[in-house]
């Protein structure tokens, strides 16, 4: 077995996020509470559900409501997980054993390479080139992906840099996993972050192997109820149930009942209306602050998610100037290098005003500071 590595980024937020003053090293746009956005019958629902063990798939009609969001999907090709973060276990926990080998993009969520790595495979990184905004290198992404490959792991949108996959770069993915027989699993959690408003298409449906992951966290605003699904085919979907018996046994019941709320198709519009008007002010604070400072920092075109990752122009390492950030301002950010960028900072800008406008400011002294 590999020597355990910790994954560095979720431990920095944990250790930090709930003692700094304002966070902005989350992914998230600013998450709801539970009253808020249930109506009354809707409240009394949740209150008289029951507290026996929910069924362990998922709930029925939140399975039926997750697979209408797919073209050509069943309820049975669904299972309910502990957000995208159980999900994205299930399918390594499934699909890898230790000697695989997978490839990623970087810069990038580092979950599904991280438990890869942790669980004795091998990691091939593509990299995305922040001076074409973000665009991988496709013939080393083509080049990685030879006989023997078992799994190409994408998450689109991306986290940390908010780029979504072109139609032509998709079918190039699925094309190249067809080659070889590999596994792609997409991690589509921003799917609904998309910045102009449109929805970008799920990688369900183009491939045979493929296994969609996400959840209510990002898109919803609903990060706390951690309500996550795995799409795939049946016979896949029942291979993760097993494994999801083994993990979890099922989701929490109270959290599932308003996970189907929360799809319910009015709720469902509301609450991506919801995340995308607090996105779209946030990024518009952004532009105005970058305006304001471009002789410290710059950013790659932005199309989904409420991030923004920010190339510093300062020669220090991300965990210093993050660090400095946190001890003198009393805010967290999230250091690029724990994304696979040094020189870049990853921050939310999906809170009000009053929240990120301030943090901004601070963020600028500290690393005018540093200059
Ligand atoms: C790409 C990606 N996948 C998964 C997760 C975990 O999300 P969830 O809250 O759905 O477990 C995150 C959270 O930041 C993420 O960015």
């Amino acid at each position: 077995m590999p020597r355990f590595q910790p994954f560095d980024l979720e431990h920095y937020q944990s250790r930090f996020e709930h003692t700094v003053e304002a966070n902005l090293a989350d992914s998230s746009v600013k998450c709801l509470d539970v009253g808020s956005w249930l109506e009354p019958e809707e409240k009394e629902a949740l209150l008289a559900s029951g507290l026996f063990y929910p069924q362990v798939n998922g709930l029925q009609r939140l399975r039926e409501r997750i697979a209408a969001l797919y073209p050509d999907t069943s309820s049975e090709e669904v299972l309910v997980t502990v957000g995208t973060a159980q999900a994205n276990l299930l399918v390594v926990s499934t699909l890898l054993e230790p000697g695989d080998e997978i490839v990623a993009f970087t810069p990038g969520y580092r979950q599904v390479p991280g438990l890869a790595a942790n669980l004795g495979c091998r990691v091939r990184e593509v990299a995305m080139d922040p001076d074409r905004d973000w665009m991988p290198d496709w013939e080393a992404f083509e080049a990685q992906v030879t006989e023997g490959v078992r799994l190409v792991a994408v998450v689109n949108p991306n986290n940390p840099t908010g780029r979504i996959f072109r139609p032509d770069e998709m079918e190039r993915i699925v094309a190249a996993c067809r080659r070889v027989g590999a596994w792609l699993h997409a991690d589509e959690v921003y799917q609904g972050t998309e910045l102009d408003g449109s929805e970008s298409t799920s990688f369900r449906g183009m491939y045979d192997r493929v296994v969609v992951t996400n959840s209510l966290s990002k898109a919803y605003g609903l990060a706390g109820l951690r309500i996550g699904w795995v799409v795939a085919s049946p016979e896949m979907t029942q291979e993760l149930w097993r494994r999801h018996e083994f993990q979890v046994i099922a989701a929490a019941g109270p959290s599932m009942v308003m996970a189907d709320l929360a799809l319910a198709p009015e709720k469902r519009a509301m609450l991506l209306e919801r995340q995308r008007r607090l996105s779209r002010e946030g990024h518009a604070l952004l532009t105005h602050w970058l305006e304001e400072h471009p002789e410290l920092f710059s950013v790659a075109r932005r199309e989904a998610t409420a991030i923004a990752f920010v190339r510093y122009h300062l020669d220090a390492p991300s965990l210093e100037v993050a660090e400095r950030i946190r001890t003198e301002a009393n805010l967290l950010v999230a250091p690029g290098a724990f994304l696979g960028a040094e020189g870049h900072l990853r921050l939310t800008v999906g809170y009000e005003e009053a929240r990120i406008r301030p943090a901004l400011q601070r963020i600028a002294s500290v690393v005018q500071g540093m200059a």
